[in-house]
């Protein structure tokens, strides 16, 4: 016999930015950070896990390749979804699986993302929630989201904020073994559905420094970080929520922009300096900075992850549509290429 189950996760996109550990192994962050999860039609992982008695060793494909299992990252969401396993009874097929016997099983594992991997659009984010997520629904497991989030933790830090739609928290927690660094959900997907996010693909190329060894070197030598995690990021947090409350587009897009330069600025300041924007992303913020003074209001927020891709995040349709007219006119597509599908360049405005 062999059971299934698919599931998909959307990645979520940092307003307020989770960069640096308190603990590497546990994954357990040095400040809180608050995202908002796309929805689940565009930037998703689907992931199918199976298990059979036939099968000899957990295995993993992800995008149709195979990949090596052996990391740490992996291993630790398995162990701790084994561990949480219930029984499993289907009468009709004569399956039955003790809670304590899964871990003589082994998995098969095929994961799919939608959009370019290690492009700094979040990747691991969406793909270790869909793996956890899956993985639970497979053996039983009765914890809840918030208690699930906490081992896609393990996978990947931002991955335990796409456990939840909507806007989310994840509280770094004090606990030494991490059980209260927990994502929360702050607002519903439907409390504020007038925003657009738009996300302008710079380049599709796999970043040079990846989130990882890029906010551990950080930790090591950046000055700055220590007063961004434990004077500045506390302060924003609350407002953050506030806005979020209010639908306050104004305070929202100002402490978004602000902490997107300020986690650049910490790449910056560490050594040797991490550089994940480039030319491209530094004229997109001109462009969006110069229409939102012009207005008087901002119309538009933008926020970089770990690579050069501009997030945007528009007020409502019509700045949607004014935001997409300015971006087709500073960098006009080819007309075979679609837009969902363009990828900006390294074009001048
Ligand atoms: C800039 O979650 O990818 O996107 O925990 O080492 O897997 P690991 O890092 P990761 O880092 C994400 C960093 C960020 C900001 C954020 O998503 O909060």
């Amino acid at each position: 016999w062999i059971l299934m189950v698919t599931t998909r996760a959307p990645t979520n996109i940092a307003v307020i930015k989770y960069w640096g550990k308190r603990d590497e192994k546990l994954i357990l962050p040095i400040n809180d950070s608050i995202s908002v999860t796309l929805d689940l039609n565009h930037l998703s992982a689907t992931t199918t896990v199976a298990v059979s008695p036939s099968f000899e060793e957990d295995r993993m494909w992800l995008n149709g390749k195979e990949i090596p299992l052996s990391g740490g990252r992996y291993q630790n969401c398995l162990r701790e979804i084994r561990s949480r396993a219930g029984d499993f009874k289907d009468e009709k097929r004569g399956i039955h699986i003790k809670k304590e016997d899964w871990c003589k099983l082994h998995f098969h594992i095929a994961s799919y993302n939608n959009f370019p991997t290690a492009a700094g659009l979040a990747s691991s984010a969406a793909g270790f929630a869909c793996l956890v997520f899956s993985l639970a629904k497979l053996m039983n497991v009765n914890d809840d989201l918030s208690q699930l989030s906490a081992i896609a933790r393990q996978g990947s830090g931002s991955a335990c904020r796409s456990l939840y739609g909507g806007f989310v928290k994840w509280a770094m927690g004090n606990d030494l073994n991490g059980s209260d660094s927990v994502a929360i959900q702050l607002a519903r997907e439907t409390h504020w559905s007038d925003l657009v996010i738009i996300i302008a693909v710079v380049s599709s190329r796999q970043k040079e420094t990846s989130s990882t060894t890029g906010m551990r070197e950080s930790v090591e030598t950046s000055t700055l970080l220590q007063h961004r995690a434990q004077v500045l990021v506390p302060g924003r947090i609350l407002q953050m929520e506030d806005a979020i409350r209010n639908r306050d587009f104004s305070s929202f897009a100002r402490l978004t922009c602000v902490d997107s330069n300020q986690f650049h600025a910490i790449c910056l300041d560490t050594n040797p300096p991490i550089f994940y924007m480039n030319d491209t992303s530094h004229k997109l913020i001109n462009l969006v900075e110069r229409w939102n003074r012009h207005e008087g209001t901002p119309q538009v927020a933008y926020t970089f992850d770990a690579g050069p891709n501009a997030v945007m995040i528009a007020k409502d349709q019509k700045a949607a549509t004014h935001l997409l007219q300015r971006l087709l006119f500073y960098f006009p597509p080819p007309p075979e290429n679609e837009m969902s599908s363009y990828v900006l360049g390294d074009k001048t405005i």
